[in-house]
């Protein structure tokens, strides 16, 4: 949500075009506009551009310079338009700022602001910064003035800053992703809110914590407590991404490359994290009482946990974590707060995350990105580990949390060898299954799809969290109105919406609620309705079967590819792209 990126001591001193190019790799976080700030080698003032769109192919016309920010917006306050995207000026135009989260309070700091005479001529919150630090700046130094300035915004917020008179970039995290990147071999140096950003120059990072502030100058890299103003002495990490995984890879788009890379994701869930499964197994045999949490998709695999655990035998609440707050008060010091997250940094997840904590409750991550404040704040972390996820729609950090769901569901009932070997054979399986057969078959569905209106889905059991999963994967590519209900609700009130030709998707299993499903499938067949199947087996309910693997109760895996796969084609067939929906930004680091 939102993407913050600079660079220090540029070594082909052209710092707005590899701000550029790092922003691009950031776009995923927000894409409605951009803007790039450089302190130019020649000039008097800071010289900047702001756009409103995606930045595409787009170029940049700023001057030579070797130090700058740039910032990719998913606008709160504010609508989507040039004024209102980053960077933000002060009235003497010296100080530029980007900034990442909201303000909770902008309101009366603007109104005081106004009051001192500053003028502020956007709608956003951001803008109150960049004039509060000109204000700080005439009584303190520039250091504690920004970092001064940011102890006073209240909320999760991350911010960089440029000031026309200094050398240097400063910025400061509490609530929202930061991460210094540094390339020792060229003495340049990056900040990005993901690492992606500056992955083509460096793996060698630090982490801000919440609370750091950090001094970027071309002869060092500070790292303050932005409180005390102590500096702390900081060990940068080696992240093992490599540039090839923030690239498409000859793929026409991240989407259909995560989603083909599940062939071996998945399969490396059964390969990674013994100890850390059998850990949490351990808490669970104990008695620690697990309660699943996370957001959109990360909240359907927490449902789909709840039933992995049901038939291991062990009771499980799944919340969302967007309203988990009203049922924090249940947990306490036996609670087992298993949080799903694939970023780390939504903040509606890690605002659960902290309110169990505070009751008692041990925090088990499993999460995709490394170094989040997920992490940070996780008892045990459980990495999926299944590299970057580009692509907004989340598509292979899914299946992996999900398997990682399965292996520790078996653990707990002593039987995680058997499940690891299960998911090991799945990705054989899964790399036969997705062929070209397969994929001109939904290619040509998503054709015959592309004009209706609302799609119905249905599944029971198992396949329930997974029909969720997978009108989520059509509604987020295709704008389609796609609805997913537990097959048993149908007659309950649901039923009324079929009519002659209503679609509807029949996900299915060969197991023991088969039947169930199928007599569903009829009821809205005998009503007029389209079926189709996405299941190991055809039945004479189908008007058309996509067929899946059977894997038992992890066939649910195969048919949530469907659903990614179908969301895929029919953004391409509709002329959306499905890397960056509408409206929609890969880490909500707002609540
Ligand atoms: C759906 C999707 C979202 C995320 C949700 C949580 O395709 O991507 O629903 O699953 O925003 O994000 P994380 O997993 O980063 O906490």
């Amino acid at each position: 949500m939102c993407g913050i990126f600079a660079v220090v001591n540029d070594k082909n001193k052209n710092a707005a075009q590899t701000i550029l190019e790092g922003l691009k790799k950031l776009e995923y976080r927000g894409y409605d506009s951009w803007g790039i700030a450089v302190k130019p080698l020649q000039g008097k003032s800071i010289k900047y551009e702001k756009h409103v769109g995606k930045i595409g192919e787009a170029k940049t016309t700023l001057p030579k310079s070797s130090l700058g920010i740039g910032h990719t917006r998913w606008a709160t306050h504010g609508g989507v338009t040039n004024l209102n995207a980053h960077p933000h000026l002060d009235c003497t135009g010296r100080i530029a700022v980007i900034h990442n989260g909201i303000i909770e309070n902008y309101q009366q700091i603007k109104k005081n602001l106004i009051k001192k005479g500053h003028r502020l001529l956007s709608e956003t919150d951001t803008e109150v910064i960049a004039h509060l630090i000109e204000e700080t700046l005439k009584s303190q130094s520039v250091e504690k003035a920004v970092f001064n300035s940011f102890n006073k915004l209240l909320g999760s917020n991350a911010i960089s800053v440029l000031i026309f008179d200094k050398e240097l970039i400063i910025a400061c995290r509490k609530g929202s992703p930061l991460v210094v990147g540094i390339d020792d071999k060229n003495n340049q140096y990056f900040l990005g809110s993901d690492v992606p950003a500056f992955l083509k120059f460096t793996n060698n990072v630090y982490f801000l914590e919440d609370g750091e502030g950090v001094i970027i100058s071309k002869n060092s890299i500070r790292v303050f407590y932005l409180r005390s103003k102590k500096e702390k002495k900081f060990k940068p990490q080696t992240v093992s991404w490599k540039v090839e995984e923030v690239e498409k890879s000859g793929y026409p788009h991240f989407l259909l490359k995560e989603i083909s890379e599940q062939k071996e994701t998945i399969g490396k869930t059964a390969t990674i994290n013994d100890k850390k499964i059998i850990q949490v197994a351990n808490l669970i045999k104990k008695g620690y009482q697990p309660v699943f949490t996370g957001c959109g998709s990360a909240y359907y695999c927490s449902l789909g946990g709840k039933y992995f655990f049901a038939k291991s035998k062990v009771q499980s609440q799944a919340y969302s974590a967007n309203e988990f707050i009203p049922f924090a008060r249940l947990t306490n010091k036996n609670t087992l707060m298993i949080v799903i997250s694939q970023s780390g940094e939504t903040a509606d997840t890690l605002i659960s995350a902290k309110e169990a904590k505070k009751y008692g409750a041990k925090i088990v991550a499993v999460v995709n990105a490394r170094g989040s404040t997920l992490e940070r704040l996780a008892d045990v972390t459980i990495p999926v580990s299944c590299g970057p996820e580009i692509a907004v729609v989340s598509t292979k950090a899914f299946t992996a949390q999900l398997a990682t769901l399965y292996l520790l569901s078996e653990a707990v009932t002593g039987n995680l060898k058997k499940a690891q070997e299960e998911i090991k054979n799945i990705s054989l399986v899964l790399k036969n299954w997705l062929n070209e057969n397969l994929l001109k078959q939904l290619i040509s569905l998503s054709k015959n799809l592309i004009n209706e209106d609302n799609i119905y889905l249905i599944g029971k059991n198992f396949n329930y969290p997974a029909a969720l999963e997978f009108a989520l994967k059509l509604k987020e590519t295709s704008y389609i109105h796609a609805e997913a209900f537990a097959a048993g609700e149908l007659k309950h009130g649901v039923i009324a919406l079929i009519k002659k030709n209503t679609l509807c998707f029949v996900l299915a299993a060969n197991d023991e609620v088969k039947e169930e499903i199928l007599s569903s499938a009829a009821e809205v067949k005998a009503r007029g309705g389209k079926i189709i199947g996405v299941a190991p087996f055809d039945s004479n309910e189908f008007d058309q079967l996509v067929k899946t693997p059977d894997l038992g109760d992890l066939t649910i895996l195969a048919n949530i590819i469907v659903g990614q796969l179908l969301g895929y084609y029919l953004a391409v067939q509709k002329g959306y792209d499905p890397d960056k929906p509408r409206n929609l930004a890969k880490s909500v680091t707002v609540k």
